[in-house]
């Protein structure tokens, strides 16, 4: 096959399900386009994306492999310059880097996570739960991450607010490379600020690690965690929001008790999940893959979408409750150091809104649509009704948005 299917464009924008079946019928590596004239190959199947995610010996981390043939002007490429982080970091480097994030991540205490769900969550609820109509994106998903991340990092508001937008541009791909000087600039501040007021918080367990990270390494491990965490997570919620406003069969089992939150929170990275296309690797030297010969340093992505929707992993048509068998999280030394406290996270930010706004549903005047970009599953609005809660109608607005929502969907 030598014509490359797009990643980009209305079809895989509106009905990507199309476009990953089609791609699944040319075998399990197949040549794409992630925007006009930036090729790649995709893995499609399973056993051979684990197969390329188990071997950094043949499939490297290290983009600079394949930066000097790139298109310059490309929009994914903040999404893939190098970058001296973790991610990007092969053998003694990724030896050096990846202990400091996982560890410093594995000592969140899980109740102060909840309260700081719960606090975040509750606080973003009441500036809509009195109006009886919101955007459970622009308004709770995409806005709740960020509260919990800056907790969990130490992170002072007026610090974060400025990284969410670049953030965002960064998944988009608009603006690359203003997103990525204000996202570093914070993030520079944030060390800055940590270093002063040192506390019981990730950023300071980073700056305290024994493999002693200097100024440069410490911003490029908190642009990769908080850039790679913030917009999953909320994308997660809202995919799994999106799941339970749409599938009465989901709602029911969760209202009732038969399926648990967390569970739910499964299907939806089987059927939604948030990053769909990713796990980046360049080969580095020629290597024959599922009968195609792979280029070296051209990058090789892992469709996790169209591998956790293949129907041959389903063959009686639904995953059963509790299989956490998917590639949502990666595999391989790369796996996703978060998966443990995201979890968390998506789970009490679900159960704090389905407890404080009862009788939610999808409002139909307005359609739902997905973001462009390759690499994520991501709506653009998620707008609902819900009977409004008088009592606790009041003029409170959260500090992140003090002149009210900035959606268009949130005031019908
Ligand atoms: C608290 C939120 C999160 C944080 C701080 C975080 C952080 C990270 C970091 C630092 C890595 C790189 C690990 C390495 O290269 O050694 C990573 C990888 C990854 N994360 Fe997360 N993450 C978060 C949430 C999520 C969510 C919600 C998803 C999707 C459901 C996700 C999916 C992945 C995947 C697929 C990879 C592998 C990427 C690759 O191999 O290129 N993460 N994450």
């Amino acid at each position: 096959m030598t014509e490359r299917i797009p990643l980009h464009g209305e079809e895989f924008t509106s009905r990507p399900d199309r476009v990953y079946e089609r791609l699944r019928s040319h075998g399990p590596v197949v040549p794409v386009e992630l925007e006009p004239g930036v090729p790649a190959m995709l893995v499609v199947d399973y056993d051979t994306a684990l197969q390329v995610l188990r071997s950094p010996h043949v499939f490297a981390k290290d983009s600079r492999r394949w930066l000097p043939t790139a298109p310059p002007e490309a929009g994914v490429l903040p999404m893939m310059a190098w970058r001296p982080n973790t991610l990007f970091a092969d053998g003694a480097a990724h030896a050096r880097l990846r202990p400091p994030v996982a560890e410093s991540l594995e000592l969140v205490k899980p109740a102060e996570v909840r309260r700081s769900v719960r606090a975040g969550a509750t606080e973003l609820i009441r500036a809509f739960d009195g109006r009886g109509h919101a955007d459970l994106l622009g308004e709770y998903a995409a806005r709740l991450p960020m509260l919990v991340l800056q907790r969990m990092f130490g992170c002072p508001p007026e610090i974060s607010q400025a990284m969410v937008a670049a953030i965002a541009a960064l998944w988009d791909g608009t603006d690359p490379q203003l997103a990525d000087e204000y996202l570093e600039a914070g993030v520079r501040d944030l060390v800055r600020y940590k270093r002063a007021r040192p506390g019981d918080d990730i950023t300071t367990r980073l700056i305290r690690h024994p493999h002693g990270l200097d100024d440069s390494e410490l911003v490029h491990q908190l642009v990769v965690m908080l850039g790679a965490g913030a917009e999953p997570l909320g994308n997660w919620i809202a995919n799994a929001l999106y799941l339970l406003l749409t599938e009465h069969r989901v709602a029911d089992a969760v209202a009732t008790g038969s399926v648990a939150l967390d569970e739910a929170l499964d299907d939806v990275l089987w059927r939604y999940a948030p990053l769909a296309n990713y796990a980046i690797t360049y080969p580095r030297h020629p290597v024959h893959l599922g009968r195609v010969l792979l280029p070296a340093d051209q990058p090789v992505l892992v469709s996790i979408a169209a591998i956790n929707t293949d129907p041959a992993l389903h063959p009686r048509g639904r995953v059963p409750t509790g299989n956490r068998a998917h590639l949502a999280f990666g595999a391989g030394p790369h796996t996703c150091p978060a998966s443990r406290p995201a979890r968390l996270i998506a789970t009490v930010a679900l159960e704090t809104l389905l407890d404080s706004v009862p009788a939610v549903e999808l409002d139909d005047r307005y359609p739902v649509r997905w973001r462009p970009g390759p690499f994520h599953r991501a709506l653009t609005a998620l707008p609902v009704r819900f009977p409004a809660v008088p009592s606790l109608a009041d003029p409170v607005r959260s500090p992140a948005d003090p002149g009210g929502s900035a959606c268009p969907h949130a005031a019908p």
